[in-house]
């Protein structure tokens, strides 16, 4: 393969509406960051961009929940996660932002280039609509019954309770989560990226030139979203906090977040060019670029499939790669904002990185760990002991301890200098450990291409344990003993390449440790030009003689106590969920009182008093049970979400009050001929609505 002319890489643009985790860390930001370390180190000519990602709902809903306005709430996590992304040492080029006039301007003639060459289509649809708020409803601001659980948790984007995908139509009685009244349908126009068209451009691109080096689990779910019917996905949107559709009769209309957040980009791209006085043109534009885009998986489809065709019909190059990372989960649980299941990188760095002098080797353990256990293939599981492992038996017992002996036997034994090597005294033992110097590099760099990112770390370890074995079979202690010119030849054989060897591994650990490598090159006194890759697979870097300073401990074992006191304060954080979500919109303490009726209005509701004569679960509906209702004059079947607040059992012989004559409607497969009337109260929990003593049913309630 030839090597690209230049590369940009990219790192999800995080939304600026709340701190971000781990799981956020070792998806879309350490792979990134180990490989463009790795390209600089082999003097590629790369840029890394990243940046907040500052529109779409999540923002004004934010700022809804904190009391402010959405300019604060951008202001203030776009300042908080650039200052913990600089904490954990991630190496962007810039740290960009969505709300930058220079980003609007970029994607506003992104669109307006694709719509003048009539690549969007522009469809009139009914929407949800608030009257009382006059404004259109973002899906996330509608709330509703699932259609498939019956939870009433569901979002007109997405069900909280089963996790299904929704569209705000297939919710049951949906609610706007801004008055908590029903929406009105009303027609709206919008521009749609017909994707549809591009179907067999997609199929060639992903599904046959990429079929070998692009991961499985990234082709299998562009293949499925493929296969599933590509539909047209609007791009534009009725809300007013967003980038404003640039054309004269679009009033209130926004580009769609995921329409502009990866332009973003290019406008980050562009906006480094600025600062550096460089052109950002063949980045976007000459095939000769590498342009890769490192992402978790729920963002696959949009740099997969939607980028790409926006990318292809604008004239851009496409991505080479999108090696998406799956999820990782914490403590046997999947993490989660909402249940405070999660451990942000705010909390790493105030409970580790700065408690310590040099808090760069707990960036470095983070760092290590997280690329340890990276969800490349699968989900995988950070657990706090499998850190405190990692830390101790790996980085301090293996690689730490290496290095370490390598020097103290240097001060010890050969006087502080790097001693000679006497070739007339080459063994099997150096030979095989100098064979493997070189084979190591190679091997790492191919894992690093492939964006094997995990593996190649295991090579770089394994590559410290084959040095403490080799040093373990030389024993230069034991040979110290019975000290004369042969055994003291001897031990400078055996320092000489362990040094060598650490000099190495300061080059091979420095895209993954980057702070570790440091610490290694001031202890052997040499500039960071050292760690260029390379160097590496030679035994050549530290020239003889040449004194070495004291070692200094690369990294500290990690206590038992700290990590009972991390898993406890996980558990305490559980127990007290914020009591909002970022994703979610907030539900009135009241709903506000629905428009004023005439009393005929509510004449034509007929309540009746009845008695549940039966009732039994809906099959896969968690929150529905079927009651069948005796309303004296006939039995009625009605479907009614009170699963979770009533047993079956406890319901026989209960006197309800049914609104009988709503019209029949199908849940779950069943025709539910009626409603029975509860009350919530603030706890969510749903009460009878009852007369005081027990009545003949079908009485007349008014
Ligand atoms: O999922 C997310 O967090 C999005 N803000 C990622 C956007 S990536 C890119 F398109 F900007
Ligand atoms: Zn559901």
């Amino acid at each position: 393969m030839t090597t690209p002319k230049r590369y940009l890489v990219t790192s999800a643009l995080p939304y600026a509406n709340g701190l971000k985790h781990v799981g956020h860390l070792a998806g879309a930001y350490i792979p990134a960051d180990i490989y463009v370390r790795y390209l600089r180190a082999r003097k590629r000519d790369v840029v890394f961009v990243c940046g907040s990602d500052e529109h779409g709902t999540a923002i004004p809903i934010q700022a809804t929940r904190e009391g402010t306005t959405p300019q604060a709430i951008i202001d203030k996590y776009h300042a908080a996660m650039k200052q913990d992304f600089e904490d954990l040492d991630m190496s962007f080029d810039i740290y960009h932002r969505t709300s930058d006039p220079l980003h609007h301007e970029t994607a506003q003639e992104f669109f307006t280039y694709l719509n003048d060459r009539q690549e969007l289509e522009v469809k009139e649809t009914e929407q949800y609509f608030d009257e009382s708020a006059n404004t259109f409803l973002a899906d996330r601001y509608i709330k509703g019954t699932c259609p498939n659980c019956g939870s009433d948790r569901a979002f007109g984007d997405q069900c909280e309770n089963c996790g299904r995908t929704l569209s705000p139509d297939e919710l049951i009685n949906p609610v706007s989560t801004l008055s908590g009244k029903a929406p009105i349908k009303k027609k709206t126009s919008h521009w749609y990226l017909p994707l549809g068209k591009h179907e067999a451009f997609l199929r060639e691109w992903i599904l046959q030139d990429h079929k070998d080096d692009w991961r499985a689990t990234v082709i299998g779910q562009c293949k499925s979203w493929i296969d599933g019917g590509l539909q047209s996905r609007a791009v534009t949107r009725d809300l007013d906090w967003g980038i404003k559709v640039p054309l004269k009769d679009a009033a209130g209309k926004v580009l769609y977040v995921w329409f502009d957040a990866p332009i973003g980009y290019i406008s980050a791209t562009k906006q480094w060019a600025i600062d550096h006085e460089k052109d950002w043109k063949p980045y976007w534009y000459d095939k000769d670029t590498q342009l890769v885009h490192f992402v978790g998986k729920d963002n696959i489809v949009f740099h997969c499939i939607i980028f790409p065709v926006m990318l292809k019909l604008h004239g851009n190059i496409l991505p080479a790669n999108v090696p998406a990372n799956e999820f990782l989960n914490l403590e046997g649980d999947k993490m989660s904002t909402s249940r405070n299941w999660k451990l942000d990188m705010r909390d790493y760095i105030n409970d580790f990185v700065k408690k310590e002098n040099g808090g760069g080797q707990c960036v470095d353990m983070l760092r290590y760990y997280l690329t340890q256990i990276a969800p490349e293939t699968k989900d995988s599981e950070f657990m706090w002991k499998g850190f405190q492992d990692a830390v101790n038996s790996e980085l301090v017992s293996i690689f730490g301890n290496f290095v370490n002996r390598s020097w103290v036997l240097m001060h010890k034994l050969c006087g502080g200098k790097v001693p000679v090597f006497h070739h007339q005294l080459l063994d099997d033992n150096d030979q095989v450990l100098i064979k493997e110097i070189e084979t190591s590099k190679v091997k790492i760099e191919n894992l690093i291409e492939q964006y094997k990112f995990r593996e190649a770390l295991y090579e770089v370890i394994d590559l410290s344990r084959k040095g403490n074995q080799y040093m373990q079979k030389k024993e230069p202690w034991i040979l110290a003993k019975n000290l004369n010119d042969h055994a003291q030849a001897l031990i400078d054989n055996c320092l000489h390449v362990c040094l060598q060897l650490c000099a190495n591994l300061a080059i091979l650990i420095n895209p993954f440790l980057p702070n570790t490598a440091r610490t290694m090159t001031k202890m052997m006194k040499v500039v960071d030009k050292m760690l260029d890759w390379e160097n590496a697979g030679k035994l050549k870097l530290l020239s003889v003689g040449y004194s070495l300073r004291e070692p200094q401990l690369l990294f500290r074992k990690i206590e038992d106590a700290e990590i009972t006191e991390q898993v406890e304060k996980l558990k305490a954080n559980a127990q007290s969920p914020q009591t909002t979500q970022p994703m979610e919109a907030p539900t009135p303490q009241h709903s506000m009182i629905s428009p004023e009726i005439q009393f005929d209005d509510f004449a034509k509701i007929d309540l009746r008093t009845g008695i549940i004569t039966a009732a039994e679960k809906v099959e896969k509906a968690d929150k529905l049970l079927q009651l069948e209702v005796d309303l004296g004059f006939e039995k009625r079947t009605i479907v009614s979400g009170i699963a979770l607040h009533y047993s079956p059992e406890t319901l026989v012989g209960r006197q309800v009050t049914v609104v009988a004559n709503l019209a029949p409607r199908k849940m779950r497969g069943i025709i539910s001929q009626g409603m029975i009337l509860m009350a919530e109260d603030a706890a969510g929990k749903l009460h009878f609505i009852n007369p005081e003593n027990t009545i003949a049913p079908g009485s007349k309630v008014s």
